[in-house]
């Protein structure tokens, strides 16, 4: 067509202008419309969301905070009426509860928390799975839904896997290491081929408090991760956060999660054998020999790439007969070199420099401590992967790395080509012969990311696109069914890029590869999360994640509580209710795919 033609974008939608206000944006000839927000009943006998009287037993039956991951699994086949699967990532109190905060010198001071506070907390952590189903072209909540559940910090799971029942995973409430109550800081995830619903433990450390004594045998596992930071204030109420009485708590932290959403009495699954570090997400492919692939990010500065391979193949016959394929495979962790090869390197206890010598025992040891096995092994460290995306269209890989402004120039290599990188870089891999089982293959740098038209940045976004087009801070993507790449951000901000975050869709073929576009943009404070595309690409899923929030680092649009004058009171703007995270369904108007 002409945009092809001219060597301009593949994608035809008229770009939204990039800028910021309190609002969301979306191309002209769409809907976007605000489809579950922070406090919706998501039961039938749930209370209405009331900002004002706030309780744990009311939040553990409505939407959660700070939606991150969506992810969409049909029911009977269909891109109209299915299951929503939303990872609440984490809680921003200063945002939540009224009277809580002041500003002190341009910053905010939160008051410390009661019980009843961490418990609200709790129940707003997790994630949601709730029916919806698309009526006269729009989407509604099925609230009496019979598969609808809400996970929180306090849902009894299991621990499945190598680590399982290890002593390192016991505690004084759990004398067996395979029963644990929650899951924390679930950001990125993913939706199997068998339909369960994957959500990734991030940044668990900061759940946890207490001092662990210098000469405790979980010190150095815990140094590398950042335990305990004291981030909430959870350990002044709950024991099993404070490491001083519960040393091992935090080894039950930093997994998978899979949920059967098919029964909602089912326990959740920590799946060890995708490894433990702060994960982002998991997305999955099926590959060539029926052998499932997931592709893992660890968001830290300097941490890695891994893939885990399943021992067992993919039965699309017999749902059931997957359901414990996370259980046994092969975790990967990789190695890019100068000359665009990589090599994924086995994390196998007795191979190579995991042996006992080195305090890996058994494969236990290699789960729970996968940072210092992938240390040894000599991977590469990364500008913080965050969303990896496999491509079935192109047999591709995307990897998303966020941003490191901490690699100095000697730290930089072929993979990471930026110091003090502030703006991020997507990496395309090319497993080898197409084969997502391989252990070795090819990489690029797709895209490095930033303003363009600031030669220092050293950005790579295509010469056709425009001012409105660039981006930093890749975060999450999807791949629509077409196999078109679509990147949202974490972090563009008045002051960082002088726009906000948004939905980017970004070309990676041909003549147009590294253009991009912007779609979607969110109000002040907030980051875009999802993004998702129902398998008709008739309706895209995003996640506004913490409006109104960072309002210290800029003049005039922030303000520490809802009963000032708040950056932004999305997406009710009424004076009695927050600003409010909340998942909006994209559609064209008149019908039809979003992108053709
Ligand atoms: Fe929760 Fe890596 O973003
Ligand atoms: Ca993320
Ligand atoms: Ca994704
Ligand atoms: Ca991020």
């Amino acid at each position: 067509d002409d945009a092809r033609a001219a060597g301009g974008s593949a994608f035809t939608f008229d770009e939204v202008a990039a800028g910021i206000d309190d609002k969301h944006h979306v191309a002209a000839g769409y809907d976007a419309d605000v489809l579950l927000r922070w406090g919706d009943p998501i039961f039938a006998d749930a209370p209405e969301f009331d900002p004002l009287n706030q309780s744990a037993e009311a939040q553990a039956r409505q939407f959660g905070y700070n939606n991150d991951y969506v992810g969409y699994i049909e029911l009977e086949g269909s891109s109209e009426h299915g299951l929503l699967v939303v990872n609440h990532e984490y809680t921003n109190e200063h945002l939540m509860f009224p009277g809580i905060v002041k500003l002190v010198d341009g910053k905010i001071e939160v008051s410390s928390a009661d019980q009843k506070r961490v418990d609200i907390e709790m129940a707003a952590h997790g994630g949601t799975i709730v029916e919806i189903r698309k009526d006269a072209g729009k989407w509604q909540v099925v609230r009496d839904g019979k598969l609808n559940r809400r996970i929180t910090a306090t849902t009894e799971m299991q621990l499945t896997g190598p680590a399982a029942g290890h002593d390192r995973l016991k505690t004084n409430a759990d004398a067996t290491g395979t029963k644990v109550f929650g899951t924390l800081n679930n950001c990125a995830g993913g939706v199997t081929p068998w339909g369960t619903y994957i959500m990734a433990e991030e940044n668990f450390h900061g759940y946890f408090g207490g001092e662990l004594p210098a000469d405790h045998p979980e010190a150095a596992n815990y140094e590398r991760l950042g335990v305990p930071e004291g981030t909430y204030e959870w350990f002044k109420f709950y024991d099993r956060f404070d490491v001083s009485k519960e040393p091992n708590e935090p080894n039950r932290f930093g997994w998978i999660v899979e949920v059967d959403v098919n029964d909602p009495t089912s326990l959740p699954k920590k799946r060890t054998a995708l490894g433990r570090f702060k994960h982002e997400g998991a997305e999955s492919i099926v590959a060539g020999d029926g052998r499932v692939v997931f592709y893992l990010g660890d968001d830290e500065r300097f941490d890695y790439v891994y893939k885990f391979v399943t021992a067992g193949k993919f039965n699309a016959q017999d749902r059931a007969a997957n359901l414990d394929l996370l259980d046994a495979g092969t975790l990967y962790v990789a190695r890019f070199a100068e000359d665009g090869a990589f090599e994924w390197l086995p994390l196998v206890q007795g191979e190579g420099p995991l042996t006992a010598d080195n305090g890996f025992v058994s494969q236990a040891d290699v789960v729970i401590e996968t940072r210092r096995a992938a240390d040894l092994l000599g991977a590469t460290k990364m500008d913080r992967p965050e969303d990896i995306q496999p491509n079935a269209v192109n047999g591709k890989v995307y990897v998303m790395l966020t941003n490191n402004t901490k690699r100095k120039a000697d730290q930089v290599d072929a993979a990471n080509p930026r110091a003090e990188n502030a703006f991020g870089h997507i990496i395309e891999l090319i497993e080898d012969a197409g084969d997502f089982t391989a252990t070795r293959g090819k990489w690029e740098v797709l895209l490095k990311c930033g303003d363009p038209a600031i030669a220092e940045v050293g950005a790579s976004f295509s010469t056709s696109t425009s001012e409105n087009g660039w981006f930093g801070m890749p975060d999450n993507c999807a791949v629509d069914s077409a196999g078109r790449l679509w990147v949202s951000t974490d972090g563009n901000s008045p002051k960082a890029t002088g726009r906000t975050d948004g939905l980017w869709a970004v070309d990676t073929e041909g003549e147009a590869r590294a253009t991009s576009k912007l779609f979607f943009r969110v109000p002040v404070g907030a980051e875009m999360c999802g993004p998702l595309f129902t398998p008709d690409d008739q309706t895209a899923f995003v996640a506004v994640q913490h409006p109104g929030d960072g309002g210290e680092d800029w003049e005039g649009f922030g303000r520490p509580s809802y009963y000032e004058d708040l950056s932004t009171r999305w997406p009710d703007f009424k004076p009695d209710m927050p600003v409010r995270p909340a998942v909006v369904v994209i559609t064209r108007q008149g019908g039809g795919k979003i992108a053709v």
